[in-house]
């Protein structure tokens, strides 16, 4: 009789698997913070839990990843934060408001602070736990053609992600925004569906897009980072003990992500202006400012959905001056 054999069957000696889906390059920033929580989560569980990364949309493109994680067909993803309205939490749109981060202090001040605390909450009723928030970077507009001024975008169709702030953003610039997973975004560029789009340096470049891009304008107008999730019941399901440990592992993964997004931007950009097939351009004061205006006023359309109070307190934690430009 094999008593051990009772008392721990053999399933209990199988690794826990957390499947974490992803969809941009193993290279870019949350690509490499993804392997980087796989490994400490392997290392600081003894193996018991292992973490099977799918970078690219391998597993699931963007717009199917929030069911999947929902239905728990996978069960961690890194969904940017511009894609949480199509679970109906519009108050992360908050994020793809123009401007709205001066500097990384304050986008931590929202993060690291209540406010993100109360967006996490809102995901619970969704069957969604909210882990942590990974930087990416700092968007910049490309596209086949120079960008200087609003104008120089009008007409043209530009890609983006599923974000009604984002939508607004490109008719506040008189473009075509279309709606795209990212997956399709470098073909679509490639054979002229879209003639532009918007996104970190390190994206750009890890997806090769700057290939069918001859012009990037480094316009920073708007922030593109990350919230690290779980399907809460395989989370809640988890021994006390494991999901302390995947914690920590998280927490490091983050201080990690958030150090090293910075410098993978601006090594891309550096990259994609070695290639040499894309000019950057970089705005002058006046042509900065003339973006600005443009697309401040997306914050007033966008005040429905995000909540007329939250978006006080934002501007509260940022110190972003709606009256400002
Ligand atoms: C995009 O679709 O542009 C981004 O969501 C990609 C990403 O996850 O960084």
């Amino acid at each position: 009789m094999c008593f051990g054999c009772a008392l721990s069957p053999a399933w209990a000696d199988e690794p826990i698997i957390i499947r974490f889906s992803h969809v941009v390059a193993p290279d870019a920033p949350k690509g490499k913070a993804a392997e980087f929580f796989a490994r400490r989560a392997h290392e600081l569980t003894d193996g018991r839990v292992r973490v099977e990364v799918y970078a690219n949309s391998t597993l699931y493109a963007d717009r199917e990843e929030m069911e999947a994680l929902q239905l728990g067909a996978v069960q961690m993803l890194a969904p940017s934060l511009a894609e949480f309205s199509v679970l109906g939490a519009t108050a992360f749109e908050l994020f793809d408001l123009p401007y709205i981060f001066g500097d990384r202090a304050a986008l931590r001040a929202v993060t690291e602070g209540e406010i993100g605390g109360r967006l996490f909450e809102l995901l619970e009723p969704r069957g969604i736990k909210g882990l942590a928030f990974w930087d990416n970077g700092f968007k910049s507009f490309s596209a086949n053609g120079p960008i200087r001024r609003p104008e120089d975008l009008a007409g043209k169709r530009m890609r983006i992600q599923s974000s009604r702030v984002i939508e607004e953003q490109m008719l506040a610039l008189g473009a075509v925004p279309h709606m795209m997973a990212f997956s399709d975004a470098y073909e679509a560029l490639r054979v002229g569906v879209v003639d532009g789009t918007e996104n970190p340096h390190s994206n750009l470049y890890t997806q090769r897009m700057h290939e069918v891009q001859s012009h990037l304008a480094l316009t920073e107008h708007g922030y593109l980072g990350y919230a690290v999730i779980v399907n809460k019941r395989f989370w809640d399901s988890l021994p006390r003990g494991l999901r302390r440990q995947l914690e920590r592992a998280m927490r490091e993964a983050t201080s990690y992500a958030n150090q090293i997004a910075r410098e993978e931007n601006m090594a891309a950009l550096e990259a994609i202006r070695l290639s040499g097939t894309t000019e950057i351009h970089e705005l002058a004061p006046e042509e900065r400012a003339a973006f600005r205006r443009a697309l401040l006023p997306v914050h007033r359309s966008a005040a429905g959905r995000i909540g007329e109070e939250l978006l006080r307190d934002i501007y509260r934690a940022t110190g972003f001056v709606p009256e400002d430009g």
